[in-house]
């Protein structure tokens, strides 16, 4: 990758900046040095507390007992609505575009806050308490803002289920948090199509019985199944329900959400972010790295099923007052200008989106882009994977015309906000680079032994000390809390990416060290897909993994073996593939499967994936230590296998 090409701040909008590279420099020591004081000050300007914090911080990586601002006292959906009201009530919060260009709506903040309030009491009416945790199953319609916010309101726990995920997808996430009420819609609607979530919800509850209602949201109005019982209209419970509903005070400490991602073996984990260092960190981030400006109209494309949508469409935009674009549908329907006409729709200065769907619009060519004006614009942003250096110029050139920086921000569910991205105005840019650590942060890149790589050098990225807005724990799984992220390198958070830092101190992400792949920026483990092709009755064994594709980033690539007399068909391909759609989701597509007499495995029994890799995407050359397999015999098998189906 081209390293040397540096982008510098455009001259035109240094007068916007909060900051420059001196400044920056200046406060990233003193929020290292100085951590107690510099979190201190955030936590003041950022959010209003019932009763302040008696200290920052507490706790260890080594002991994992980290807590942030103890024995505060506040809440987030007051933080977020409530106390905007004196001064912007009549701003919108929340545009919403949907999915059909002529379908729009806004919700101002006292708009918002009458519709919490009214639905928290709904929740409160159906036994909903403190603690209990809600499981939100919508599309991204204003419902799920509403909704989150409610849940929060009452000291409740939202587990956000991306509306794409399948029914065994949905009902495994309610059972690990034992949700015991659900929040979904008739149909959601996206690229002109509908998908059947009241349908899929029917289906996943089968097999949960302590979720006991179910509110569900009319998006379509088509028929669907009703349980007499257990279900109730959204629109309907609203109507009756009083608008008098009190924020509950939480404990800085108390859980706000639970979010589930996958890991690179088992089940996907309950992420479990609590309310004081989770909002404090988004809010800081959201404003600095997107130099959001009071008024500017800020847009992130992501879906709220996955962090990005909570952290910068939600909690950080609603905490800093900002005016937050939600989109129901895709980026290419019904044509691909649709990114650009809603930008000059509603005047958006602030786009984050993500490598995936840059790369499948800039494939369709300049004139879906130039036919539309986008002079509003000030600033873009991606993330998810990493962003290849064309793509990056492309976006900068062509659809920020030469003129908006582009911050690349770089984090994971698990740290809440994020870690490392350029800051505008103050970070000269690179391409394909992700910049300078945040405040606060302390990223290193290290080796085997976990100690600390040249500059250059390839590595495991880790984080030194705790921030703000890292997860409490696995929910209800400490265990694995600690294996996970505090084992490999003691008394640091594993991050599980690959990165270098190069001279001038910038960090360049490689992609993921586990066994987690990056399909389209979504994350798929390894084990879960495994899990789902195991479980056919013609398969005794399977590994997965990633290679490169120009416009997914990773596409998976699955090796397979069937059971002793069962003959491997095109037919048998076209089921498994199909039965992974089904049981993950859409996004979870397997792009090959090839057959395996035999898997490589170590003498321990480990699949050496790092072998699979290399024949999948044929790079044979260098196969590296092939040694400590159990039978080296099977690598010639596996090569002359691929070459029959390329
Ligand atoms: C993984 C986390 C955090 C929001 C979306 C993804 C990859 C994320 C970047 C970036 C290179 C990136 C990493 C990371 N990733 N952003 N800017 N450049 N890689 O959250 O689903 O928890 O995935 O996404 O591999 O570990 P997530």
């Amino acid at each position: 990758m081209e390293k040397n090409k540096i982008y510098n701040v455009p001259a035109s909008f240094v007068s916007n900046a909060f900051i420059d590279e001196k400044k920056y420099q200046a406060l990233y020591k003193h929020s290292i040095d100085n951590s107690d004081e510099f979190w201190a000050e955030q936590a003041k300007e950022f959010i209003t507390w019932f009763s302040p914090w008696k200290s920052v911080q507490s706790g260890s990586f080594d002991k994992l007992d980290m807590r942030w601002f103890l024995e505060g006292k506040l809440n987030a959906c007051y933080n977020c609505v409530d106390r905007h009201l004196e001064k912007r009530k009549n701003q919108i919060a929340i545009i919403w575009q949907g999915d059909n260009p002529d379908e729009s709506l806004t919700l101002t903040y006292a708009a918002l806050h009458e519709k919490i309030c009214r639905f928290a009491n709904v929740l409160k009416n159906l036994g909903v308490k403190k603690g209990d945790r809600v499981c939100i199953y919508l599309p991204m319609i204003p419902e799920i803002a509403i909704a989150m916010l409610a849940v929060a309101r009452i000291g409740a726990i939202h587990s956000v289920v991306f509306s794409a995920f399948s029914s065994d997808s949905l009902k495994a996430r309610i059972l690990d948090a034992d949700c015991k009420l659900l929040i979904t819609a008739d149909h959601g609607v996206r690229g002109g199509k509908n998908n059947p979530l009241k349908d899929h919800a029917d289906k996943a509850l089968e097999k949960c019985p302590n979720v006991k209602h179910v509110i569900v949201v009319k998006r379509t109005g088509a028929p669907i199944t009703w349980n007499k019982e257990r279900d109730v209209w959204y629109h309907e419970a609203l109507q009756n329900a009083n608008m008098e509903c009190p924020a509950e005070k939480l404990d800085s400490d108390d859980p706000l959400f639970i979010l589930y991602t996958s890991g690179s073996t088992g089940s996907p984990k309950g992420i479990l972010h609590t309310t004081g260092g989770y909002l404090v960190y988004a809010a800081i981030t959201h404003k600095y790295v997107f130099n959001y400006s009071e008024g500017d109209i800020y847009w992130c494309t992501a879906d709220i099923g996955w962090i990005t949508g909570h952290s910068y469409l939600i909690y950080g935009p609603l905490l800093n007052g900002a005016t937050t674009l939600m989109f129901e549908g895709v980026p290419q329907y019904p044509n691909f200008s649709r990114f650009w006409e809603i930008i000059d729709k509603y005047n958006v200065n602030i786009f984050y989106t993500a490598p995936t769907a840059i790369r499948a619009l800039h494939k369709e060519g300049d004139q879906w882009v130039k036919q539309t004006s986008r002079k509003s614009l000030k600033l873009l942003g991606t993330v998810g994977e990493p962003i290849n250096p064309d793509a990056w110029e492309w976006y900068h050139r062509v659809v920020g015309d030469d003129r908006c920086p582009i911050v690349d921000t770089w984090w994971q569910t698990e740290t809440g906000g994020i870690l490392i991205s350029p800051l505008p105005y103050a970070t000269p840019l690179k391409p394909g680079s992700v910049g300078w650590p945040f405040f606060g942060i302390s990223p290193e890149v290290v080796d085997e032994q976990g100690q600390a790589v040249e500059d250059g050098k390839t590595g495991k990225l880790i984080i030194k000390k705790p921030w703000p807005g890292l997860m409490k724990t696995i929910y209800g799984d400490q265990e694995r809390f600690k294996e996970t992220y505090f084992k490999e390198v003691p008394g640091c958070y594993l991050t599980g990416d690959g990165a270098d830092r190069d001279t001038d101190g910038y960090f360049w992400i490689t992609g993921r060290n586990d066994d987690i792949i990056k399909v389209s920026g979504h994350r798929i483990g390894s084990g879960e897909l495994e899990a789902v092709l195991n479980s056919h009755p013609a398969v005794a064994e399977s590994a997965a993994i990633g290679i490169p594709d120009d416009i997914r980033g990773n596409i998976i690539y699955a090796f397979v073996t069937t059971k002793s007399g069962i003959q491997p068909t095109e037919l048998l391909k076209k089921e498994l593939i199909q039965k992974v759609r089904d049981e993950i989701g859409p996004h979870a597509i397997v792009g090959n499967i090839q057959w395996a007499k035999d898997l490589p495995k170590t003498r321990s029994g480990k699949i050496m994936r790092r072998l699979l890799r290399k024949i999948a995407s044929d790079e044979l050359t260098d196969l590296g230590d092939t040694s400590t397999l159990a039978d080296p015999g099977v690598v010639g098998d596996l090569i002359s296998e691929r070459k029959k189906i390329k």
